[in-house]
């Protein structure tokens, strides 16, 4: 009797097990296949995201952390959403890892691994995850105070799983500026001392701290340099090598919004030295440089922690300027895919040039070469490689003539993208790209000046259902560009207007989805 009903309670419970798991299948949505949703971008399932926060590299685990509101599409009361991933390619959702609270919304802000425990806050053997980000205290907006943003500290022990908010927070008071923000820091060795970057509306201040706790104004940086349109935000500092020299030199990263070179957002760099204690900056006061021209890369930073010290930027494929009012649903924002950043002299002077991850090969699923080909009016690249370049990487080597690429769709709608070779200035033009019309400046020419001055251009386009990514020059001039056409921009043409125009080589990878 007792083995009977023993048997009959086993079966009872297997079929109520099967039957979980049948249900979780059946109620797993399909995920990421809605309209425009990137397919090897990194997306926030839903809700509204914007700038990349806290990455850091820590036992094999890339740690992008970012602004995050769950509770709409919108922006709103900030968080910290939270993925990891072990190759920069591939991403887990994880639980958001930082909430408001009563100091304030979690603004942006960087991470690091405290590798000596310098802080104290975890153990020699359990180095602590340190973040630092800024508090924005609403309730103090309103009250009328210029104080409201302070920065303050957490920290895991647990691999970044769970995140402890510092006792005495805020780490750094606000001593007066109503923008006063995104902390990113990192250990300067040369001084044996923490180093942290951040931004008081028209310029960057650098502190200096022993112990991630407690930190000293060290100097400031920027009223006079570079482009000044709009608020600083989202600061970055640190060295890189001239490639073929011997060389180091230090680049400050300064994200601006407005003021961008095609409106609205976008980020600036300034080439210099550091020596524990100043920036000094080596070009002209006058001279903005650009670490991406194209209106949909705003708030990027870099990796702290890299594990083969490699430099590399995240950003978020945003701009303030319409951001929030983009045709996704139900999410809202993506990512850049993440770029290595390199140091390179160009006629006597220093730009920073941007490649693309290599590890995005490893998505690779199908691939065509084309050699020696040239356009006399058009070349059907669609026709030759039959397969869609919605989610694919082109590139090449082509005459620095007019020429224009033009991805498109059966309902006429396109993006092209191009150069003129008059104006020594590349193009992407979006004016028929589909949805257009939830801004009235997302149909604006956009343009981007060449630096290289050699006779072949080489090009890297990235592209990701709803956004491309495009490399001129090895990197030196890149743009980045978001759209929303109804269908697929499946199809592929080169055109030129300068006659007949050489294709040195040509070749079109089909990525396959992360989800
Ligand atoms: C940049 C920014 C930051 C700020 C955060 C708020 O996009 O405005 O300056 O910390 O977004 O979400």
């Amino acid at each position: 009797m007792k083995n009977t009903l023993l048997i009959i309670a086993l079966a009872i419970s297997l079929i109520a097990c099967k039957k979980t798991e049948t249900k979780v299948v059946q109620e797993d949505p399909k995920p990421f296949t809605e309209a425009h949703r990137p397919q090897f971008h990194f997306t926030p399932p839903k809700m509204w995201m914007n700038d990349p926060n806290g990455m850091v590299y820590y036992k094999g685990e890339y740690h992008l952390f970012y602004q995050y509101y769950p509770d709409s599409a919108v922006w709103g009361p900030m968080h910290w959403g939270h993925a990891i991933s072990n190759d920069l390619v591939h991403w887990e959702h994880l639980p958001i890892a930082l909430y408001p609270d009563s100091l304030g919304m979690i603004f942006s802000g960087g991470a690091v691994v405290d590798e000596k425990n310098t802080s104290g806050l975890g153990t020699a053997n359990n180095p602590p995850l340190v973040a630092i980000f800024t508090y924005h205290n609403a309730e103090m907006v309103k009250q009328g105070r210029n104080d409201y943003q302070t920065q303050g500290l957490a920290y895991s022990v647990d691999n970044g799983r769970t995140w402890t908010k510092y006792e005495d927070n805020p780490v750094i008071k606000n001593p007066g500026f109503r923008d006063f923000r995104d902390p990113k820091f990192f250990w300067h060795e040369a001084s044996k001392k923490w180093i942290l970057i951040l931004v008081a509306g028209d310029h960057a201040i650098l502190y200096g701290s022993k112990d991630l706790k407690s930190w000293t104004r060290l100097s400031e940086f920027g009223k006079e340099y570079g482009a000044h349109g709009g608020v600083w935000e989202c600061p970055d500092l640190f060295p890189l090598t001239v490639e073929g020299e011997n060389t180091t030199k230090w680049i400050m990263i300064v994200n601006i919004n407005p003021g961008g070179p095609n409106g609205g957002s976008a980020t600036q760099y300034f080439v210099g030295d550091f020596d524990g204690q100043k920036f000094t900056c080596d070009t002209d006061k006058s001279i903005t440089s650009w670490l991406d021209y194209g209106p949909d890369n705003y708030a990027g930073v870099t990796w702290s922690n890299m594990p083969d010290n490699r430099t590399i930027f995240f950003g978020w494929m945003g701009n303030w300027d319409y951001a929030q009012v983009v045709p996704t649903d139900p999410w809202r924002s993506a990512n850049t895919i993440a770029r290595e950043l390199k140091l390179t002299r160009v006629n006597g002077s220093l730009h920073v040039r941007s490649i693309i991850w290599d590890g995005l090969e490893s998505l690779s699923k199908g691939q065509k070469q084309l050699a020696s080909l040239s356009i006399k009016d058009s070349l059907d690249v669609s026709a030759q490689i039959g397969f869609p370049v919605t989610t694919s990487i082109v590139q090449g080597e082509i005459e620095a003539k007019d020429f224009q690429f033009v991805f498109r769709n059966n309902k006429g709608q396109k993006v092209k993208i191009g150069f003129d070779s008059k104006a020594k200035q590349f193009f992407i033009d979006r004016k028929e790209s589909g949805k257009t019309d939830f801004f009235p400046g997302f149909t604006k020419d956009i343009t981007a000046p060449r630096i290289a001055t050699t006779p072949n251009l080489k090009f890297t386009m990235v592209l990701d259902v709803s956004s491309v990514e495009v490399f001129f020059d090895d990197g030196l001039t890149v743009m980045t560009a978001v759209f929303f056409p109804e269908e697929d921009l499946s199809q592929l043409k080169i055109y030129s207007s300068a006659g007949v125009i050489k294709v040195d080589s040509l070749t079109v990878s089909q990525l396959s989805s992360i989800w």
